[in-house]
């Protein structure tokens, strides 16, 4: 039996498999509110048998989307929109998660297919806010530095949105804490120079993640799992490391966070990042090996029998897919004929599907 397609139980949600579609951007809401299009999106990986569908990065408040087109859950409106994109992806035996987040100073920027750098005021951006006023790169905004109140209200918004997510139906949250948005930028000396009590040591530059886990833990269910997504390297020296990522994990282990979602990089525009297969796997395994926590794999993870090797060898324990979810919304129904994982297609596909497997079957 592969491992892939094991049921994974964490708290009190059962995950049919553990190949999981990675939060994506669409850049497709209107005010923050998720479209037809997210629907489609979202619930064509379900119907692709995702045990875990993750809504991508949703912004806490309208200050905290990278671009006016992100999607946002600061009102009960968007958690009653968000509700029929849940409720499908339950209907496909699958669990719909969400990624909270704050953009920091690499907000108030351009989609991809819009442009590139930041949005000016005068052009329907917004003043930016991070730990200093450091910009990310040239283009990007110069950020004003965040008072103590500012801070705080970062925390009653990610609590705010992490109930509006339960009340739509989602079943995991997932706090974004990587590739150099707000917390990612709380964390690494590089972004943050403050002298108060949210800068210089290790300890001041967790506070603000830690303390706002330790508050949307109090606010959810207890049976419902939290994942934080890091980045666990800048890639570049005197900067955020590996190290540092384990410390962090272990207090967040601490704090009740159930897994981490191990990506990397994001916070330094010219970081020389060795891309390639498999690329970040390291830093999931030494996480959930030093910090003794749950762990999901993400970069560059193409193919089943490579997914399913990473689990095999207790490397991680899901995987998180992006790209190839994006090529092929199948990618788990391919993955199960592959590995022999008995995930069947939705009756409506049986004739075309059931048939690839039946066949794959009676060839072994
Ligand atoms: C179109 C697109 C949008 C993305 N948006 C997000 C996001 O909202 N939040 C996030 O943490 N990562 C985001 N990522 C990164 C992916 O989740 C993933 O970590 C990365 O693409 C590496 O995985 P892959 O090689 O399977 O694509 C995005 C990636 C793509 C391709």
């Amino acid at each position: 039996m592969s491992k892939l397609f094991e049921k994974l139980t964490l708290r009190g949600v059962e995950l049919k498999n553990r190949l999981w579609v990675s939060p994506m951007c669409q850049y497709s809401s209107v005010d923050g509110m998720p479209t037809d299009w997210h629907l489609v999106h979202l619930g064509s990986r379900a119907v692709g048998g995702a045990g875990l569908v993750v809504v991508e990065a949703t912004a806490v408040s309208p200050e905290g989307r990278i671009s006016p087109d992100d999607s946002g859950i600061w009102t009960d409106g968007h958690s009653e929109a968000f509700r029929r994109i849940t409720s499908f992806i339950k209907s496909q035996g699958s669990v719909a998660g969400i990624q909270l987040a704050h953009a920091g100073r690499k907000a108030s920027t351009y989609i991809p297919w819009k442009g590139n750098g930041k949005i000016d005021v005068a052009d329907g951006g917004w003043q930016v806010v991070a730990p200093s006023p450091i910009k990310f790169a040239g283009n990007f905004p110069e950020p004003r530095e965040m008072t103590i109140a500012d801070i705080e209200k970062v925390t009653e918004d990610f609590v705010a949105a992490a109930v509006r997510a339960v009340d739509a139906g989602f079943e995991v949250i997932e706090i974004h804490a990587a590739h150099g948005y707000l917390f990612h930028e709380f964390l690494s000396p590089l972004s943050n120079k403050r002298t108060d009590k949210y800068g210089g040591s290790l300890e001041n530059r967790m506070r603000l993640p830690i303390e706002t886990v330790r508050q949307v833990r109090k606010a959810v269910p207890e049976n419902l799992p939290i994942f934080v997504r890091i980045s666990a390297t800048d890639w570049v020296e005197n900067a955020w490391d590996l190290e540092q990522s384990i410390e962090l994990c272990k207090r967040l282990k601490d704090e009740g966070v159930d897994l981490i979602d191990v990506s990397s990089g994001g916070n330094v525009v010219d970081a020389r990042i060795p891309v390639g297969p498999g690329y970040q796997v390291e830093f999931a395994r030494e996480i959930r090996k030093r910090a003794g926590i749950a762990t999901g794999a993400v970069g560059m993870i193409t193919d089943s029998h490579q997914a399913e090797d990473i689990l095999q060898k207790g490397d991680a324990d899901a995987i998180f897919v992006a790209r190839e979810f994006l090529r092929d919304p199948y990618f788990a129904i391919r993955a199960a004929q592959e590995l022999g994982g008995g995930l069947r297609a939705p009756k409506q596909y049986g004739r075309a599907i059931e048939i690839a497997i039946a066949s794959a079957e009676a060839a072994t």
